[in-house]
């Protein structure tokens, strides 16, 4: 049987197709920040795998039936009852989205000044550790430094440096320990569950809590399948099974792995714990039964929990984005290995070579994709990650120049990733041709959404 998608189309939605000369006039307009163009601008979205997913018919099915109850609604004891039973928590608290569950856990777990330890926070993780008091460490494994090593859970945490964390002098600040599978910060590489037992043996020795960022959970467990001995007769739903078991709670953001527009939860052990988060979530998301979501919502994202687990589906778009991969490396190109699911991560800094981190070759080529053919995503190098001095001269690159495309769930077929990967080996051809951006305009915070920059 060839790979292909496992469904057929029953809905769809036109693309915009853009003439060059449009495209140049929509950056011009967008001042060369991706994030500022319009969906109507854009042939082929890449700039996110949240909430972009394609809903199926079961799951439009399940909408229809939402019980909009303010509380003790019929939907929410689905949901309850769906993500128990895949992760075995005693208490689930629905959010909106998943920094939402990462705000509530944060401010009942932190106090001021404690560290909390992770192979690599995501940002809006990041940012909520800092806004509870907490200080956010990422201690990712040596081999996730070597972009080229094909090693197989470059996710994984560095357990030697997690070990003197938590034995060395600063080991009574430490407040939590938090996983994030897949690593989206650390170019989507999975973890591996025998990282995860040791993490978790560690934890329970020194008292630690231990939390899962479980986004991805599904393409976590499915490249535990492909990859890690002792699983390849495991199913996806027992894989996420024991790594749910292993730890004390988790947060997930359910726009990735549900397969659905909007949704998260806060799951947890601890009864103290639980009934602190629940307090925060009334007075902040909604009442325990919705956590701002609606009953349609709550529908479907217990619908999609049960999709995102088929083989046959994780297979797919395993495969699809491996065959973009190596079309891409076909063309030329470098990209993080190995191959991750959610997103592919191309090493700009290799490709333009003429262009220093302070002309931002991320940036650069993010914007070249989209000049070239309508394909947008986002950079992670040195425009997000770096730092300047007072006269905006950048004085730390980030490690490096990377640009993720990430790829929405159930929404591209092959022919269209195949089309990316075209407009790449166009690029490729003359990569001298791309110019570098300087910084015309920027907030102190979060600039790579809000910047303006310009080619020089
Ligand atoms: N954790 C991880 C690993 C994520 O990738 C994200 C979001 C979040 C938490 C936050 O969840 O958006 O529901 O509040 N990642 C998106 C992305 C935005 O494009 O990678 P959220």
């Amino acid at each position: 049987m060839p790979l292909m998608e496992p469904y057929r189309i029953k809905v769809v939605e036109p693309i915009p197709i853009l003439t060059r000369a449009e495209r140049e006039v929509a950056m011009v307009r967008a001042g060369y920040n991706p994030f500022n163009l319009r969906a109507d601008e854009i042939t082929i979205d890449l700039l996110s795998d949240s909430g972009t997913g394609a809903l199926s018919a079961a799951q439009q099915a399940a909408g229809a039936l939402g019980d909009e109850t303010y509380a003790g609604a019929r939907s929410f004891y689905r949901f309850r009852e769906t993500v128990e039973k895949l992760a075995g928590y005693p208490h689930i608290l629905p959010v909106h989205q998943g920094r939402a569950a990462e705000r509530i856990l944060f401010n009942a777990l932190l106090t001021p000044g404690q560290l909390c330890l992770s192979n690599t926070h995501f940002d809006t993780t990041r940012a909520n550790v800092v806004l509870a008091g907490g200080v956010p460490v990422d201690l990712p494994c040596p081999e996730a430094a070597d972009l080229d090593s094909p090693a197989p859970f470059k996710g994984d945490i560095d357990l030697d440096r997690l070990t003197a964390a938590l034995t060395g002098p600063d080991r009574e600040r430490v407040g939590v320990v938090l996983m994030t599978i897949t690593n989206n910060g650390g170019g989507g590489q999975p973890v591996s569950m025998a990282n995860l037992r040791a993490v978790s043996d560690l934890c329970r020795a020194h008292g630690v809590p231990f939390f899962l960022d479980a986004a991805r959970f599904a393409e976590n467990a499915w490249l535990v399948i492909q990859r890690e001995d002792g699983y390849a007769h495991h199913t996806p739903e027992q894989v996420a099974r024991l790594a749910f078991d292993l730890a004390d709670g988790a947060v997930a953001s359910l726009k990735k792995d549900a397969i659905a527009h909007m949704g998260g939860f806060l799951a947890l052990r601890d009864d103290a714990l639980a009934q602190r988060c629940e307090l925060t979530l009334i007075a902040t998301e909604g009442f325990r039964t919705y956590g701002g979501l609606s009953g349609r919502d709550l529908e479907m994202l217990a619908q999609g929990l049960t999709e995102v687990v088929q083989p046959d589906y994780l297979r797919a778009r395993a495969a699809a984005t491996e065959h973009l991969g190596n079309l891409i490396t076909a063309a030329g190109v470098s990209i993080v290995r190995p191959a991750g699911i959610h997103a592919l991560y191309l090493n700009a800094g290799r490709l333009l070579t003429h262009l220093p981190p302070s002309r931002f070759p991320g940036h650069a080529l993010a914007t070249e994709l989209y000049l070239a053919g309508g394909v947008r995503c986002a950079e992670l190098g040195s425009l997000y990650l770096g730092q300047e001095d007072e006269h905006g001269n950048l004085v730390k690159a980030a490690p490096h120049e990377l640009v993720r495309l990430a790829i929405p769930r159930r929404v591209y077929t092959q022919s269209h990733l195949e089309y990316v990967a075209e407009v790449v080996a166009e690029i490729a051809q003359h990569p001298e041709r791309v110019p570098g951006y300087r910084v015309v305009e920027a907030p102190p915070l979060l600039r790579h959404f809000n910047c303006r920059v310009e080619p020089v």
